[in-house]
C-alpha cells in the first residue's frame, strides 16, 4: 500500500548546499479508526448468591429453560419439570448422585436445553449441588 507523502522540509533539494541533501518525507497521518462500541457484559449471578435449593433450580433453570417443552401438556418430551413432584417422579434425578442423573448428564453434555444456549457453569454447579445434597423440596 502506498501512503501519500508530503515534503515537510523547507529546503528544496536543488537549493540545498549539499550538507543535508535529502528532503524529509513523512507519511500523511492515517484517519483514526472508529472505536468499537463497548459491549456491556451480561451479568451472571455469583454462585455464592445462589442457594442450591429446588426453588433456585426452578426459578433459574427449570421454568425459563426447560418448561416450555417439559410441561404437563407436552406429549414429547413426556417429563414435566414444572414443579417439584413432577420433576422428581420423572426418575431422571437420582438424589445424591448428580453424575448419575439424566437431568444433570443431559445439561452438562449440552444436549439440553434443545435449541437454546447450554446452561452456564454457575447453573450447572447449582444443579449438581442440589442433586448431590439429596434433591430436596426446599
Ligand atoms: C425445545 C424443547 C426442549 C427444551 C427447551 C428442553 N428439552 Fe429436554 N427433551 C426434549 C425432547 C424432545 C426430549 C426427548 C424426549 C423423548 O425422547 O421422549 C427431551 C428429553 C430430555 C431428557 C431425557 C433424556 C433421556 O434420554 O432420558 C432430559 C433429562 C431432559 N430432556 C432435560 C431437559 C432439561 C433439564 C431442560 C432444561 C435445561 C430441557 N430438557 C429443555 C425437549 C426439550
Amino acid at each position: 500500500m502506498l501512503f501519500p507523502l508530503k515534503v515537510i522540509s523547507s529546503k528544496a533539494p536543488e537549493t540545498n548546499n549539499g550538507s543535508d541533501s535529502e528532503p524529509i518525507l513523512e507519511p500523511e497521518p492515517l484517519p483514526e479508526p472508529t472505536p468499537e462500541p463497548i459491549k456491556e457484559p451480561i451479568p451472571e449471578p455469583a454462585p455464592e448468591s445462589l442457594e442450591a435449593t429446588f426453588s433456585s433450580i426452578h426459578k433459574l433453570i427449570l421454568v425459563p429453560k426447560c418448561a416450555s417443552c417439559h410441561n404437563p401438556s407436552s406429549i414429547r418430551p413426556r417429563e414435566d419439570y414444572t414443579d417439584f413432584r413432577s420433576t422428581l417422579t420423572t426418575g431422571k434425578i437420582i438424589p445424591g448422585n448428580a453424575e448419575g442423573s439424566e437431568i444433570y448428564k443431559e445439561c452438562s453434555s449440552g444436549n439440553m436445553p434443545i435449541g437454546s444456549a447450554p446452561l452456564t457453569a454457575t447453573e450447572l454447579t447449582v444443579l449438581k449441588a442440589w442433586i448431590n445434597n439429596g434433591a430436596q423440596d426446599n
